[in-house]
């Protein structure tokens, strides 16, 4: 068994994802690009006497900054534990009336009164193990049936990318290529970029939502090395900007995954690398079909 495969570390990554410890909302809360990058999207987009909803609140933070931006905002939770705290937070708000909380499944909730901006940040990298694309799907069709049309959604559009690495594995002498996160805003002194990034998905959340993450692309190798993990990009369009260029977005961090076969490569040589999984999965059904291989 080759120490980079995936059936040895499946069983290790197969905790309730959606389950997210009190801990790791505080992580998310002290991630600044992830928090200013919100704050600035829910500032731009939410207008006074607006009516938000937000799917999958956690802490209540997106609905805080909604609130104060003097929307009415329902904030939708469905852990037993996170519920309790958002409750307790927002209630030392000054918004606290603005901000109805409700104990549900987001799947299963539809508001009373139609929504202007519906947040959901139920996300992770690459579109795995959480189910924001299940949520927002199910909550979709649940309010499609009951007011017809869609509010406007933030995130609005998701864009992927995926980049060949040779990535360093080895600690101390010792040698664990087990899946790993990086900052994106940080210089990374273990990667090796041996291609350059490119685009596998891209889809807006008015639109229909994928039902699969699939990469099949030919690079060019621009750095010799060993090719033997990927990184896989995840850009959130937060809020595209109407009247001014661009968009405000959150770029998540990067997520290297170990190829269960590596490659040896040369500068401009031609590599293709494949994968497929559905948003949702863990990662370990990325790494199983993860493939690369040179094109003859
Ligand atoms: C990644 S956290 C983000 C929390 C918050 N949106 C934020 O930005 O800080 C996702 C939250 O969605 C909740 N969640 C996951 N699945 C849910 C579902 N089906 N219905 C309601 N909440 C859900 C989780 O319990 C968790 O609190």
């Amino acid at each position: 068994m080759s120490i980079s495969d995936p059936s040895l570390l499946a069983p290790h990554l197969g905790a309730p994802a959606d389950v997210i410890p009190i801990q790791y909302h505080a992580q998310m809360l002290a991630d600044e690009h992830r928090m200013t990058s919100f704050e600035e999207a829910i500032n731009e987009v939410v207008k006074p006497g607006m009516r938000v909803v937000d799917l999958g609140t956690g802490t209540g933070v997106l609905s805080y900054f909604a609130a104060r931006r003097g929307a009415t905002v329902t904030a939708v939770e469905r852990e037993p534990g996170v519920f309790a705290v958002a409750r307790a937070a927002l209630a030392h708000t000054e918004y606290r009336d603005a901000v109805q909380l409700v104990h549900a499944d987001a799947r299963d909730f539809v508001p009373e009164e139609p929504a202007d901006v519906v947040v959901c940040e139920m996300l992770h990298v690459g579109l795995l193990r959480e189910r924001q694309i299940e949520v927002i799907g199910a909550f979709k069709d649940g309010y499609r049936k009951r007011f017809g049309s869609l509010p406007r959604f933030l995130p609005e559009a998701c864009v992927q990318a995926v980049q060949p690495v040779q990535q360093d594995f080895t600690y101390h002498g010792y040698t664990v290529p087990a899946p790993q996160f990086q900052d994106a805003f940080a210089v990374q002194p273990r990667t090796l970029e041996v291609a350059e990034p490119q685009v596998f998905q891209q889809f807006f959340y008015g639109d229909d939502l994928p039902t699969e993450c699939a990469a099949d692309l030919e690079f060019e190798v621009s750095r010799a090395g060993t090719l033997n993990a990927i990184r896989i990009v995840t850009k959130n369009l937060l809020a595209i900007r109407a009247q001014q260029p661009g968009s405000i977005d959150w770029l998540m961090g990067y997520l290297i995954l170990p190829l269960a076969v590596p490659l040896q490569v040369v500068e401009g040589q031609p590599v293709r690398l494949s994968f497929h999984y559905q948003p949702g999965d863990e990662l370990d059904v990325t790494m199983r079909s993860a493939r690369a291989e040179v094109v003859r």
